[in-house]
């Protein structure tokens, strides 16, 4: 591993319930050093966000999970691990396709799209004890090799663009060395290069894009992402609105 910390210290599975659970579990029980990586060839019960499953064939994709000690920032910072996630998954992906043929998207808050399919997610789950930060999980899923999908999951994978098969350990020791960049950009306070990298990628930024804001669709300004990660949009009336993950869903993809 080309890295200082991150993935220095490997724990490869072959089958596990979900590498963010294994690494919860674990912190709760073992001194782990920082930037633990956890990949499993299969997960069972791979999670995803809002409660869904992340559902990966075995031994086709990259299932993995970092550990990460972010005590540099504050609860209303911890965005920025999410955006160091998407941003270096960009970079992996920028690695192995054609960025003139493919258009390689963060769809807001951290996943990640090709020509409008996701591609890959991340789940960051935090560990406190007391009201203290003491872990973050950074989990990530990215399809490599699978090219079948459930129906009405929009999803692909590099193999779904390239046509051919890739190695997955080299995709997670790239993403590793990428996480670093950004994740010691972040230690050195210089979140205005996270922000302007993360904005570059963020898809439907300065359009107006269709959401869904309790039951009621509706078309909206793209504003901005907040510091502390949530959507700023506005309507035609001029008036602004933020919302948290929970509040809104993406509809129709339109840009
Ligand atoms: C999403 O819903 O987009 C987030 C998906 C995150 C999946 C990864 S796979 C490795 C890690 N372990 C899990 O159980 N989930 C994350």
């Amino acid at each position: 591993m080309d890295t200082l910390f991150i993935g220095q210290n490997h724990i490869h599975l072959d089958e596990v319930d979900s590498t963010n659970s294994y690494a919860i579990s674990l912190l709760k029980n073992v001194n782990l050093t920082e930037g633990t990586l956890i990949s499993a060839k299969h997960q069972t019960k791979g999670r995803g966000q809002r409660g869904n499953l992340w559902d990966a064939m075995a031994g086709q994709n990259a299932t993995f999970s970092l550990i990460v000690k972010p005590a540099f920032l504050n609860e209303n910072q911890l965005f920025y691990l999410s955006k160091c996630a998407a941003l270096a998954l960009y970079d992996v992906l920028a690695y192995f396709l054609n960025t003139g043929h493919f258009d390689i998207k963060i769809k807001w808050p951290n996943d990640i799209l090709v020509n409008g399919k996701k591609i890959a997610g991340v789940l960051i789950e935090n560990v406190l004890s007391g009201r203290q930060l003491s872990w973050s999980v950074a989990g990530i899923g990215l399809n490599i090799n699978q090219t079948s999908f459930s129906d009405g999951l929009n999803a692909t994978s590099i193999k779904s663009c390239t046509g051919q098969d890739h190695d997955i350990m080299l995709a997670i020791r790239y993403f590793c060395t990428a996480f670093e960049g950004y994740y010691l950009q972040l230690k050195n306070k210089s979140f205005n290069s996270i922000n302007e990298n993360y904005a570059l990628f963020l898809f439907g930024l300065k359009s107006w894009i269709n959401v869904e804001v309790e039951g009621m669709p509706l078309s909206l300004f793209f504003e901005a992402v907040t510091e502390d990660g949530r959507i700023n949009l506005s309507d035609r009336g001029g008036n602004t609105y933020l919302f948290d993950v929970k509040q809104i869903k993406w509809l129709k993809l339109t840009s």
